[in-house]
């Protein structure tokens, strides 16, 4: 038999950046993908239900897992130098962050901007991660998959994987069918610096370096965001809303409220504006509560349970859609006992009876 570690019964504890203290039946750590396909096939035959997860910091976990997590540490980075360009082919299981650092010591640049995400490689593509002008999107070239079916890998190019804001392909019609294995990244040797607001706070956009972006993100990020090591959270809860004109244009009338005009007319709006003026700043649900530096940022702030933390999204959502007519989207993947559990499910006006 194929020999493969797995624990059993285990807390997913420190498998998720919510640090939600629940347990999986068994969970099986990845490092090859013949290992990978031999837990698919097991997977197939017994009908187990299964989960690739990276860093679990974009997951909220609301059972007991009644099945397998496999935790993807599938890596490896090759680089092949072009006469314009860099290629980066990454696999999977590798960190953004430390792919940020890595390209960036050997003098490959251009993903500085997106210093200090966290998460795998994989669920970058996926999520289509993205920070200070600069989304997963800009850089792909292709992404690999794997089919649960057949187990065959194709290779998508980047206009295939459907890539739209904090969204892919990947993280809808593909979800349940296949595994992203590798990525491929395109950085062109003509580097321009992508400047964003908080920049020019810093210093004269025009002489920085990459290096230089690389530090003034992370600091911004350090300061702005919650520390992972002391605070359960998944980064944004929400998405930012993007609506229509029309209804954008009445609330920027009434209110000073923060927007982005998008290149396809509708206009994005700051979840994080909306959630603080509607007056729910101290509100808590046992351990669950808004990060005050950004509001859009829900926290564990010790031993939250996941339901707690779901009923403070869901009166957010409540109130934002009373107060502003909006619908937030959350942005992270809510996990059942034995699936992926559809958003629309458990964000409505109602509380609705549902099982999961
Ligand atoms: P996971 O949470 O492990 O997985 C996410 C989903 O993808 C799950 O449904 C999982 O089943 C699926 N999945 C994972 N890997 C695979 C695979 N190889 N094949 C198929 N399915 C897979 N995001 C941003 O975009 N920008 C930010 O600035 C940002 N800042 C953050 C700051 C903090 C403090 C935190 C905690 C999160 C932040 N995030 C941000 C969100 C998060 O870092 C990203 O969504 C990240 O890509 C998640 O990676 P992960 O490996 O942890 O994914
Ligand atoms: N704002 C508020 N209150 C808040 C937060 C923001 O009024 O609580 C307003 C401010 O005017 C601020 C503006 O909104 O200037 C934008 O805020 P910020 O730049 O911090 O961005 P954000 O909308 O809070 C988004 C991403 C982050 C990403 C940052 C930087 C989403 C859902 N979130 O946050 O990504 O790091 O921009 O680019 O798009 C994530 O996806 O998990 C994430 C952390």
């Amino acid at each position: 038999m194929y020999k493969i570690k797995y624990f059993s019964n285990l807390s997913i504890k420190d498998l998720n950046t919510f640090r939600v203290d629940l347990t999986a039946k068994k969970i099986i750590f990845i490092k090859n993908i013949k290992s990978l396909i031999y837990i698919l096939q097991i997977c197939k035959l017994y009908q187990i239900p299964h989960l690739i997860l990276g860093e679990g910091s974009n997951v909220l976990f609301l059972k007991n897992y009644q099945g397998i997590i496999i935790v993807n540490r599938i890596k490896g980075i090759k680089i092949v130098e072009k006469s314009n360009n860099w290629l980066l082919h990454v696999f999977s299981g590798e960190k953004w962050h430390d792919l940020v650092k890595y390209t960036l010591n050997l003098g490959i640049l251009g993903l500085e901007n997106s210093a200090l995400i966290p998460g795998c490689i994989g669920s970058a593509a996926i999520q289509n991660i993205g920070a200070y002008g600069l989304e997963f999107k800009d850089v792909c070239h292709y992404v690999d998959v794997m089919s649960f079916k057949n187990n065959s890998i194709i290779r998508m190019n980047k206009n295939s994987c459907k890539f739209s804001y904090r969204n892919s392909i990947f993280k809808n019609q593909y979800y349940s069918e296949c595994v992203v294995i590798a990525v491929g990244i395109k950085l062109s040797k003509k580097w321009q610096p992508l400047i964003f607001s908080e920049l020019e706070n810093h210093m004269k956009p025009k002489f920085i370096s990459a290096h230089q972006i690389f530090n003034i993100v992370s600091k911004i990020r350090t300061k702005n965001l919650p520390n992972l090591k002391k605070i359960g959270n998944a980064g944004s809860f929400f998405k930012n809303p993007i609506i229509k004109k029309k209804h954008a244009e009445k609330l920027i009338c009434l209110y000073n409220i923060p927007y982005y005009p998008q290149s396809d007319g509708l206009i994005k709006i700051s979840g994080g504006w909306l959630i603080e003026h509607c007056n729910l700043k101290n509100i808590q649900i046992g351990d669950a509560a808004i990060y005050q530096k950004k509001k859009l940022i829900l926290i564990n702030k010790k031993k939250a349970t996941p339901q707690e933390i779901l009923q403070l999204a869901q009166i957010i959502y409540r109130h934002v859609l009373k107060k502003f007519n909006i619908h937030l989207e959350p942005e992270v993947d809510f996990i059942g006992s034995i699936k992926k559990i559809k958003t629309s499910d458990l964000f409505t006006l109602k509380n609705k009876k549902i099982i999961y």
